[in-house]
């Protein structure tokens, strides 16, 4: 290639990149909360449409997302949520993970930082209390929705479905406490002291 082919094609090259124009960046455009001549408002930012709601926010299901219904805290999980044993196994899990800090692993409100002084004027709440074991379930959804007192919310970190987990589990926690030997059926009873003998014979050993 002699030198006049190599300069013709450099040459091309430059003028191509000089035809490459910007008139995409420069177009009239509004930036994201810009002031505008516009608009009658004076903003670039358009308001939303009225009643528009994100895909998936429009949570019409009081009773699942609020914990009442007409007015009222829901005694019990709302129909739908089955109560088994892996939704006590989830609520275990997040139970312990966000509110056994404070809690205590018994509800007693015992936990660790309560230990540490976390308020000393308002004592962390404590689920064996009468006044808590008779509170209907939609109260602990909301408390964890919303806060309650010294209490920050939880919405942000823990799913309504997750929520419900954790209320399942609470009562079952609150009857750990409080269960009576007529609670059982006769033969989870026996079962039970079964377990008990080889427990004491073991302990004996
Ligand atoms: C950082 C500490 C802390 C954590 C973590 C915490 N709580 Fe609490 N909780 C408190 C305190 C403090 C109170 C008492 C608030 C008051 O009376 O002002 C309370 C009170 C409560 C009450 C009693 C409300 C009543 O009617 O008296 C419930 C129920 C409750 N919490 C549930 C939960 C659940 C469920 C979680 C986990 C998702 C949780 N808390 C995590 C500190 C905590």
């Amino acid at each position: 290639m002699n030198l006049k082919t190599k300069s013709a094609i450099l040459g091309f090259g430059v003028l191509a990149l000089a035809g490459c124009n910007t008139d995409m960046w420069r177009q009239p455009k509004q930036e994201p909360l810009d002031a505008s001549e516009f608009y009658a408002d004076g903003a670039a930012n358009r308001p939303l449409v009225p009643n528009t709601i994100p895909r998936g926010y429009a949570r019409q299901d009081d009773a699942y997302y609020v914990g009442a219904e007409n007015g009222k805290w829901l005694d019990g999980l709302p129909a739908g949520i089955k109560v088994n044993l892996a939704l006590l196994q989830r609520g275990r899990e997040r139970y312990n993970i966000y509110c056994t800090p404070c809690h205590g692993q018994l509800g007693d409100g015992q936990g660790m930082i309560a230990h540490r002084g976390f308020t000393l004027k308002r004592p962390v709440g404590n689920y064996h209390t009468d006044r808590l074991m008779k509170m209907p379930a939609g109260h602990f959804y909301e408390v964890i929705t919303n806060g309650y007192g010294a209490m920050f919310s939880y919405a942000s970190r823990i799913e309504p479905q997750d929520r419900w987990a954790i209320v399942a589990y609470i009562r079952a926690l609150q009857l750990s406490q409080s269960a009576s030997p007529s609670d059982l059926k006769p033969e989870e009873l026996q079962s039970l002291s079964a377990k008990n003998e080889t427990h004491d014979r073991l302990a004996q050993k």
